[in-house]
């Protein structure tokens, strides 16, 4: 056991994610397990720089396993962005005495506290949580299977009214510039068409596509779209859809619905595995790291070998999208 670690801080990042509280409730019960003090930053690297601290103790635990969001707040911090503001954080973390963090979050908020680290040697471990599962290094991040089951039911939901009245539907889905969330709600809600940056189709294609499906007596069909680096393109779709083929589609944005409500079992038991492995990864003396989970295994990346890589989708799931929604 590195004996320097007596006190660490645990910070949550970037767009929330189901699933945020239970790893830091991990990070809290086996730092105490452990004998360390634990601190919890408010706010994310905003509340950092005021040096806005709390203490956290097995009571402030109570109950919070359940619940989405994040009991320490969150936020997309651009002053972080600044190294007169990292050094303002730096200070802070001193000055509390803080030997160390984990931070719970997304591509943006490693690249801030790994900044952090260059600039200052401050030692930290990323775990990685967003519902977009857009972090290479890591098979899922925390997130992402609570926001692919809610929309989900969105889309089952969506089906029955569809095939009530012959409706053509549009479903927008959260993923910022990735596709995964697309994919696997697509195939798992039998969707006519998925539209995800990975695989870019025309809009002609998807027409054919729909007439093909009417001729074969279909009546309704659910085109899947991911809302890119452009929230909101589902109602662009449909225009386009309307003005080259006639056919009207209703939309519906998900949107934060995706990122609300209870975590899953999955998402639960993967943050709490996540958020386990980085206290005792900080004990050891790591630094600058980030565990992911691949292939049901734990393990630990140096930032700067997965920081700005792009993840793929597995090949075999983009094929199999095409050829289940055929
Ligand atoms: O990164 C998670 C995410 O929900 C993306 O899917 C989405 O594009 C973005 O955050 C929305 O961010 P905000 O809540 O800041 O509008």
């Amino acid at each position: 056991m590195n004996s320097k670690i007596k006190h660490i801080a645990v910070i949550t990042s970037g767009g929330d994610a189901p699933g945020m509280n239970a790893a830091i409730r991990a990070v809290t019960r086996v730092s105490l397990h452990h004998d360390l003090k634990v601190t919890g930053i408010i706010g994310g690297y905003s509340g950092l720089i005021q040096g806005q601290f709390i203490n956290l103790d097995m009571s402030s635990m109570a109950n919070i396993l359940k619940h989405g969001g994040t009991i320490l707040k969150t936020g997309r911090s651009a002053e972080f962005m600044q190294a007169s503001s990292r050094t303002e954080a730096f200070q802070q973390l001193q000055g509390a005495g803080i030997d160390a963090f984990v931070c719970i979050g997304g591509d943006g908020s490693f690249t801030g506290a790994h900044q952090l680290f260059q600039e200052h040697g401050f030692p930290f471990v990323g775990v990685p949580a967003t519902i977009d599962n857009d972090i290479y290094g890591t098979d899922y991040t925390i997130g992402f299977d609570t926001a692919v089951n809610i929309a989900l039911d969105a889309i089952d939901r969506i089906r029955d009214t569809a095939s009530s009245h012959d409706r053509l539907f549009i479903v927008e889905v959260m993923g910022h510039d990735s596709g995964f969330i697309a994919v696997d709600v697509g195939v798992a809600g039998g969707a006519e068409e998925i539209f995800f940056p990975e695989n870019p189709i025309a809009i002609e294609q998807a027409i054919e596509h729909i007439k093909r499906s009417m001729a074969r007596g279909k009546k309704s069909s659910i085109l899947v779209t991911a809302e890119g680096k452009k929230p909101g393109r589902a109602y662009d779709l449909a225009e386009a859809i309307r003005k080259r083929a006639g056919f009207e589609a209703k939309v519906c944005v998900l949107g934060h619905i995706q990122r609300g409500g209870a975590p899953t079992a999955r998402d639960r038991i993967l943050a709490s595995r996540l958020g386990a492995h980085a206290v005792e990864k900080i004990i050891q003396g790591e630094s600058d790291i980030m565990i992911g989970m691949q292939a049901e295994k734990l393990v630990t990346h140096k930032l700067a070998s997965v920081l700005g890589k792009k993840k793929q989708i597995p090949n075999d799931l983009i094929k199999l999208a095409q050829i289940l929604s055929a």
